[in-house]
């Protein structure tokens, strides 16, 4: 199997995790750069300005979603996918990150039917009882890995929640997830496809039958919402519901659970008199996750392929090129934000982020994102009265590797209630 995967170490310089964890002095030479930067050894384009992240993520026309390598292996890729035929591919009708306008249109429209804001009033106070379920473990503890306890466990209960799944199993989807989207190298990825496959039978075999239930017997999740969505006049089979389902968990599971422990790392690190600010003031939690998202989710990345030649971004691109936007650079860029290399929770324009994107392929489950962020801080800081760093930390020990990027493995903290 030819390798589909853009290496991003062969284009990054990073000494160590922590630079990769922590890349703004990278991002700042890549903005001062010329506009457009080729890597010759991952044979791919590179973009990071604000102004031609947007346009690389946007203009369809030119920079398509239908590409043949890719910079992030989420899931189980087969032979036949990776050439484009055969059957084990990801269903046509449901599968809205692989294709352009018009298709796109349609399909997202279909998938959109289980993301309206009417969905997010009935899954808020489910939401909040799982935050609060999940504090009750920890509340009397003095310290407590927070990544281990609650960060990277509230998404996952959340979408399992959401999907339908009984909450008994739960813990199932946490071994399933960390298995399926688990990042790999050159060296690695035959090997790990290869524990990706196993974990992705189990899931399908788990899951096919809540599926079949649930469409005798429809709630309000989203499984349900999948069996009810129509295309001319057309369901969708159980399968293509089983493996949509691995693609929201694929798109926001690890993504929330970075963002939100990310969040703890700035509040502890980058700028501790935060805490106090957003509990006493916790109408400001809203734009604190804005500047999370802008300042401290550093992993956010997209690619495209072009699509026909062009000269948009100043150079001649071909047909058929490799292309990396760099969204969280954008996110530095000092033509949109002033003073971008710092962490400031009351910035007015930091909703300009572009970490779930930009227009066409915008992020679908960025309001549900935005809830579960919200909702775990501020149950949170509502519950604890301050919150201390534990002497010793080490971050250099404490990142793994993501799909994206580094992320944090354990963050201990001290409790005060
Ligand atoms: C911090 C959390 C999240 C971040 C940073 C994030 C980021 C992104 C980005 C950058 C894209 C655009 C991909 C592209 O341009 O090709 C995207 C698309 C998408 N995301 Fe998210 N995401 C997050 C959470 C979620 C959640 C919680 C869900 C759903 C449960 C979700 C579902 C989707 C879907 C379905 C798409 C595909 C949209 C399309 O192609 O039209 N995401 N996300």
């Amino acid at each position: 199997m030819s390798n589909p995967i853009i290496s991003l170490s062969e284009m990054t310089d990073f000494q160590s995790k922590e630079d990769e964890f922590s890349p703004h002095h990278w991002y700042r030479r890549m903005l001062k750069q010329d506009p457009v930067v080729y890597n010759e050894a991952s044979d791919s384009w590179h973009v990071f300005g604000y102004d031609l992240v947007k346009t690389v993520l946007n203009d369809h026309e030119h920079f398509s979603s239908e590409r043949k390598r890719t910079i992030v292996n989420v899931g189980y890729i087969s032979e036949d996918d990776n050439n484009n035929e055969g059957e084990h591919h990801i269903p046509d009708r449901l599968d809205i990150h692989n294709v352009d306008p018009p298709e796109h249109r349609k399909r997202r429209s279909l998938l959109a039917k289980a993301f309206t804001p009417r969905s997010l009033r009935l899954w808020e106070p489910r939401i909040q009882a799982l935050a609060e379920q999940l504090i009750a473990k920890f509340a009397h503890q003095p310290v407590v890995d927070i990544v281990e306890a609650y960060t990277s466990v509230f998404p996952v209960m959340i979408m399992s929640d959401l999907l339908g799944v009984p909450s008994k199993d739960h813990h199932l989807f946490k071994e399933w997830v960390n298995q399926l989207f688990l990042p790999s190298t050159h060296t690695t990825f035959a090997e790990i496809n290869e524990m990706k496959r196993t974990a992705g039978e189990e899931y399908f075999k788990y899951l096919y039958p809540i599926v079949v239930a649930k469409r005798l017997n429809p709630g309000e999740d989203i499984i349900s919402d999948l069996i009810r969505a129509e295309v001319d006049g057309d369901q969708f089979s159980d399968e293509e519901i089983v493996r949509t389902t691995m693609f929201i968990l694929g798109a926001g599971v690890e993504t929330t659970s970075i963002l939100l422990a990310n969040s703890f790392y700035a509040m502890l690190y980058d700028q501790p008199g935060v805490y106090a600010e957003l509990r006493n003031n916790p109408e400001l939690i809203p734009n604190a996750v804005e500047e999370m998202l802008r300042y401290r989710f550093n992993i956010s990345k997209m690619d495209r392929m072009v699509k026909k030649d062009n000269n948009l971004l100043g150079i001649d691109l071909k047909k058929g090129d490799a292309i990396v936007a760099w969204m969280s650079a954008a996110n530095v860029d000092e033509r949109v934000f002033e003073d971008p290399f710092t962490f400031n929770i009351h910035r007015s324009n930091n909703n300009k982020q572009l970490a779930f994107g930009y227009g066409t392929h915008f992020c679908l489950g960025a309001p549900l994102a935005r809830l579960e962020a919200k909702i775990a801080l501020s149950t949170f800081v509502q519950t604890f009265s301050r919150i201390e760093n534990v002497e010793g930390f080490i971050l250099e020990d404490n990142l793994i590797p993501a799909a994206a990027g580094q992320s944090l493995g354990h963050l201990p903290l001290k409790l005060y209630t």
